[in-house]
């Protein structure tokens, strides 16, 4: 596949473009542990809380993803990229094919585990686009959930995966049966979920794998990463 990469100089890292009310405004929805404002003292705050996000998830995850290395890759509800811009550059997604599935919504109303709700939805997607630009990531093709169906993105992926949103704010049972059109026997899926999680019966055909990880969040500072895939390949 063709692409362009930027060199051995693209650092792995997440970095923030200039802070516009808008932006703003959605860092106040994504992230609302954090106290968002216009400011050079805030766009610094917000990239160092970005990478350490970042960086737990890659420490759990990575010897499973090298193994993996992802050709198609889906991130379900990535918000303003971090994790698309923190994963493509530290385990050189740049050559692969990502999908991203985000709708613009003002809501902010988090369960934890709760209902599949029509509401849900509190991205930016024009902000989304800025960011992942500013950051020289050009592989992501963006699905805007008000014109696509979950279910009828262009499948299979080899890697799924949705930090903080489907599987951790909304439970994964109501949303399996819209990922099965979109999995191999290999694909792996990879979801936050609390640490009192139990897998439930809706995910019995598959083997799945829970990792505990450290966050860099002190209201939560553990949470777990559950791991799943029809086949035991890259679990174990
Ligand atoms: C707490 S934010 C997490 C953002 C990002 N994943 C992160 O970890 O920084 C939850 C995200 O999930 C998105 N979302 C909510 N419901 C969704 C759904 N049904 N499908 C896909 N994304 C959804 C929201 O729009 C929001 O961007």
């Amino acid at each position: 596949m063709e692409c362009d990469y930027e060199g051995p100089s693209f650092r792995g890292y997440f970095r923030s473009p200039e802070l516009t009310p808008a932006l703003v405004a959605t860092i106040k929805r994504v992230a609302p542990h954090l106290d968002a404002d216009t400011s050079e003292q805030f766009r610094t705050i917000w990239e160092r809380d970005q990478n350490g996000s970042c960086r737990g998830e890659y420490e759990a995850l990575a010897p499973f993803l090298n193994r993996l290395s992802p050709k198609r890759i889906l991130e379900i509800g990535p918000g303003l990229g971090r994790s698309l811009i923190y994963f493509s550059k530290a385990l050189g997604w740049h050559c692969s094919l990502i999908h991203a599935f985000e709708g613009n919504g003002d809501s902010i109303r988090y369960p934890i585990l709760g209902p599949r709700s029509s509401d849900s939805y509190c991205g930016n997607i024009t902000g989304l686009k800025r960011v992942l630009e500013f950051n020289h990531v050009k592989n992501v093709t963006i699905f805007d959930a008000a014109s696509y169906a979950l279910r009828a993105l262009p499948g299979p992926y080899d890697l799924i995966y949705s930090f903080y949103s489907i599987g951790f704010h909304w439970a994964i049972e109501y949303f399996i049966e819209d990922l099965l059109p979109l999995i191999h026997f290999e694909t792996v899926l990879v979801f936050t979920t609390p640490l009192n999680f139990v897998s439930p019966h809706q995910l019995s055909d598959f083997h799945h794998k829970i990792i505990r990880w450290r966050t860099v969040t002190p209201s939560k500072p553990y949470l777990s990463l559950l791991l799943l895939s029809r086949s035991k390949r890259f679990l174990f």
